[in-house]
């Protein structure tokens, strides 16, 4: 009989210096794996406690796992052939699973991350040129200020100040997202938005046993009814914004040039027409909720790594001062403005993958690079595993962005790190991401030198990853 889930074991943070690279490397604390299969039960009380510990050792081992399990025949992929089989080569083969879709779809309903089929091919078809390097080039200027105001704020606060990392970067990215999506238009919401997401995604994000085991729709998941709250602000306050922007768009005078404008200015460049009203309100809702916590986490997690990584923390801060003129020029070209900042934050996302695993359906039986993947089965390409995986990295689990530095990056394959995914469903917003990302890390690291407090941040999968409970961090001036 399957033994029991131990109790939550994490490892502890080391520091050690490293004499052949000469550089200490700092590795953060995470769940220790265990060795023994998990049960049925103990595997959903994981699933909800924290689907971080699932994982085990063998699974950071081997190339693939596969076998019956208590949610059916399922797949972890980690080998990059078969990973590129399942996300690409044949793609229409692949399905997002259905647990997937009960957690993310109540929010984002016909949205395009949790679309399918054709409904998905033509709004990725109709969004596509809101994402383009020159449409993310004009949105970098419009995420200055928002990012230059909370700097201000942050700034402002006593040298002593106990900072939440975490809300203060939710804050941040939420700003960025209001300034370039529209304008800013929803005055003093910020506050408000921002808890009614965290909300929403420490209820909503919480993987339901009732979901686990496909019990019908009409029993109440208690996830879904603490965050419905959530969900009906957020629908109100899109239905505002949105008749707002109509009304605009109506009148003579020139419309802000945001993403909002872009979504309903949309066409289908096959027939012509526009998205309705229910789909521009729900990408919206989906580029929030996509593109929020996600680079919030990345936030968080990057500034925890540095506070343990002063020299590495000096060199980010170096280049910040070298392009402290021309940032957004600087963001857009990284490798030779931001080699070192740009290194860091996808550094940062491989240790702690803002979107830790990928799950997909098989439509029909497959074999993947050699992996045998029956029809139904649920594929699961989870970049928590794949991006320490034993066979794949050396000193998986340490910090070392130097990896990353032109030179040394292109010995990675491309499908041993993903933290945007790949393929036709690969991150519409991963630009814009890295130029906000970068553009917060380096007008940070010119002001900043960031310290941790308290005891090490536990990582814990809410359909993001993130740390728990906060991250206490104060800030001295530069
Ligand atoms: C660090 C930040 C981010 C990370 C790590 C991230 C990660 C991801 C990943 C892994 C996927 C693919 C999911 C899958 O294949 O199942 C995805 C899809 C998506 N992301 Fe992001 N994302 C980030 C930021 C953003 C931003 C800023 C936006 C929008 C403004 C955005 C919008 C989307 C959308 C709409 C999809 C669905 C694409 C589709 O299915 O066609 N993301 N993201």
């Amino acid at each position: 009989m399957a033994r029991q889930a131990k109790a939550p074991h994490r490892n502890s943070p080391t520091l050690r210096y490293d004499r052949m690279m000469q550089q200490a490397i700092f590795t953060p604390a995470v769940p220790e794996p265990g060795t023994e299969i998990l049960g049925r039960w103990a595997l959903m009380r994981t699933l909800r406690r924290n689907p971080l510990e699932i994982w085990r050792r063998i699974h950071f081992e081997a190339p693939f796992v596969a076998g019956e399990g208590p949610l059916g025949y399922g797949v972890v992929l980690s080998d990059p052939a078969a990973i590129q089989h399942v996300l690409v080569t044949n793609a229409s083969n692949y399905v997002k699973d259905r647990l997937q879709r009960k957690v993310l779809a109540p929010g984002l309903g016909e949205g395009l991350l949790t679309a399918e089929g054709d409904a998905w091919k033509r709004t990725r078809r109709m969004l596509a040129p809101l994402f383009t390097p020159r449409a993310v080039e004009a949105l970098a200027v419009s995420m200055l200020p928002p990012i230059e105001a909370n700097m201000d704020r942050l700034a402002r606060r006593p040298a002593s100040h106990r900072h939440d990392i975490s809300r203060e970067m939710t804050r941040v990215t939420y700003d960025v997202l209001a300034a370039t999506l529209f304008s800013g238009s929803i005055a003093g919401g910020a506050e408000a938005f921002s808890e009614a997401l965290t909300r929403y995604f420490e209820t909503q994000g919480r993987i339901d046993p009732f979901d686990m085991l496909d019990l019908p729709a009409f029993l109440p998941r208690i996830g879904r009814i603490l965050a419905q709250p959530a969900l009906d602000f957020f629908e109100a306050r899109i239905e505002e914004i949105i008749a707002a922007r109509r009304a605009l768009l109506a009148k003579e005078a020139p419309p802000p040039r945001d993403l909002l404008t872009a979504l309903i200015k949309a066409r289908d460049p096959e027939n012509g027409q526009g998205l309705t009203e229910r789909e521009v309100g729900a990408n919206i809702v989906t580029f929030i909720g996509a593109g929020h916590e996600t680079t919030a986490n990345l936030m968080s997690w990057t500034l925890y790594l540095l506070s343990q990584a002063p020299e590495i923390a000096e060199a980010v801060a170096k280049e910040a001062r070298e392009t402290a003129d021309y940032p957004a020029a600087a963001a857009l070209e990284p490798a030779k403005s931001l080699p070192m900042t740009r290194a860091v934050l996808e550094e940062a996302m491989r240790l702690f993958p803002p979107v830790p695993s990928l799950t997909r359906a098989a439509l029909k039986r497959d074999v993947a690079a050699g992996v045998s993947i029956p029809r139904g089965a649920l594929v699961v390409i989870a970049p928590y595993v794949l991006h320490r995986h034993t066979l794949l990295w050396d000193e998986p689990e340490g910090f070392r962005p130097q990896r990353f530095l032109p030179g040394e990056r292109e010995a990675i394959p491309r499908f041993a790190y993903l933290p945007f995914g790949a393929g036709p469903r690969v991150c519409i917003g991963q630009q814009f991401a890295m130029v906000e990302a970068m553009l917060i890390l380096s007008r940070l690291s010119l002001r900043f030198r960031f310290h941790h407090l308290g005891p090490p941040p536990e990582p814990v999968h809410r359909i993001t990853l993130r740390p728990k409970g906060g991250l206490p961090m104060r800030f001295s001036l530069r």
